[in-house]
């Protein structure tokens, strides 16, 4: 739940910054994100409630240092969603230590949705990439930018695609 929180705060700190730098459509997607992340930890709070457990509300640590460029920010961004990947598998194999089969089975949502969120990570880092990276121009970023704030907020993931609907 923590976890999700703090994915939640550190997309909200990226979308902050790239408002304040006048990247309205990236800060648009970023702010979007942050809603997604915080539904997360609302879905895993709502399980452990369901299941009878007890809700622990802790602190979320501070996200990291502001980026220093576009570039930065879309590396960020993809370590972060690496390292929830990360929380989230420690979560399954510990409900498969436990023989917790409905956790286990709940988790696999999660599982997906981190395969989504990876793509959707690794997207931004191949288009900055087009864009000219750390380089990346003022054109190539304003049209970035523009092209951000129309991004839908989920990755199509391989797994749904189909030969006619690739
Ligand atoms: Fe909810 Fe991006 O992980």
């Amino acid at each position: 739940m923590t976890k999700e929180a703090h994915a939640s705060q550190v997309y909200l700190s990226y979308a902050s910054w790239a408002a304040d730098k006048g990247f309205d459509g990236i800060a648009n997607f970023l702010f979007r994100h942050a809603a997604e992340e915080r539904n997360h930890m609302m879905k895993i709070l709502e399980y452990i409630l369901q299941r009878n457990g007890k809700v622990h509300v802790t602190a979320i640590p501070a996200p990291d240092a502001d980026p220093v460029s576009v570039n930065n920010c879309f590396e960020k961004v993809f370590q972060s969603e690496i390292d929830n990947t990360k929380e989230i598998y420690n979560l399954v194999n510990l409900s498969m230590e436990e023989k917790d089969w409905a956790t286990w089975n709940f988790m696999q949502w999660f599982v997906k949705e981190q395969i989504e969120e990876e793509t959707l990570a690794l997207n931004l880092l191949a288009k900055i990439k087009i864009a000219g990276g750390e380089k990346a121009g003022g054109d190539a970023l304003y049209n970035l930018d523009r092209d951000l704030e129309k991004e839908p907020d989920e990755a199509k993931s391989a797994e749904d695609a189909t030969t006619a609907n690739p």
